[in-house]
């Protein structure tokens, strides 16, 4: 089939979608929505985490040198959502969302106790992009729920129900969408459109 051609843009989807956790220098933690992450090197294992300049896990991140990747289960939708339109300067992110918290072993964040699957980052390096800086970081823990490992040892992600998130929806590994950019704080009345479809479950 002919295809339509684009100047360049950002084309890569789906991407999963994930919440960073941080922590600043007087113990406060936040969390942000991160789409643009990448697997980087898998020994050392590398990641890349691409943030603007403007979000305050910016300023967390460069201070501490550390984060934590916590990896969403469906049922977070919402507060992913809502951690990726509020910011920390505004908002408690992890209360409002009742999101619980339990210390990182190998770095100085928060691991998500909610999410089944989290791993604690030490950056390595920061490069400006543009829009974005690129944090390139090393994977120095992971944490997962027993429940997902077999008896041979291996890690079914695919139980995890983990999300992805396509051209600025969310889906499940279904692929129905769950949600679009912003329904969280969308006014009752548009709220309907996109209400979560729990067909299939
Ligand atoms: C699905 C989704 C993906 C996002 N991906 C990124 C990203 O990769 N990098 C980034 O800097 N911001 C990203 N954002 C925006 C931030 O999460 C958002 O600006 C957030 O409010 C920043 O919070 P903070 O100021 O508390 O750090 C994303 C938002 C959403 C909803």
């Amino acid at each position: 089939m002919a295809k339509a051609t684009f100047k360049g843009s950002i084309m890569l989807n789906p991407v999963p979608v994930v919440l960073i956790t941080s922590r600043n220098s007087e113990g406060k933690d936040n969390v942000f929505t991160v789409g643009w992450i990448g697997t980087a090197c898998t020994k050392p294992p590398m990641i890349t985490v691409a943030i603007r300049p403007e979000r305050l896990s910016y300023d967390y991140i460069k201070e501490s040198e550390s984060f934590i990747v916590n990896l969403p289960s469906e049922n977070l939708v919402k507060a992913v959502d809502y951690c990726g339109v509020r910011s920390g300067r505004q908002n408690d992110k992890l209360k409002e969302m009742n999101l619980t918290i339990e210390n990182g072993t190998s770095v100085n964040a928060a691991i998500i106790k909610e999410c089944p699957i989290a791993f604690e980052c030490k950056v390595k390096s920061i490069t400006p992009l543009g829009t974005h800086d690129l944090f390139l970081a090393e994977i120095l823990n992971c944490h997962v729920e027993e429940h997902l490992i077999d008896e041979n040892g291996k890690i079914h992600f695919e139980k995890a129900d983990l999300l992805t998130y396509s051209h600025g929806e969310y889906y499940s590994l279904n692929n129905k969408p769950l949600g679009k950019f912003g329904y969280s704080v969308m006014k009752k009345k548009n709220k309907n459109k996109t209400k979560l479809n729990t067909k299939n479950k």
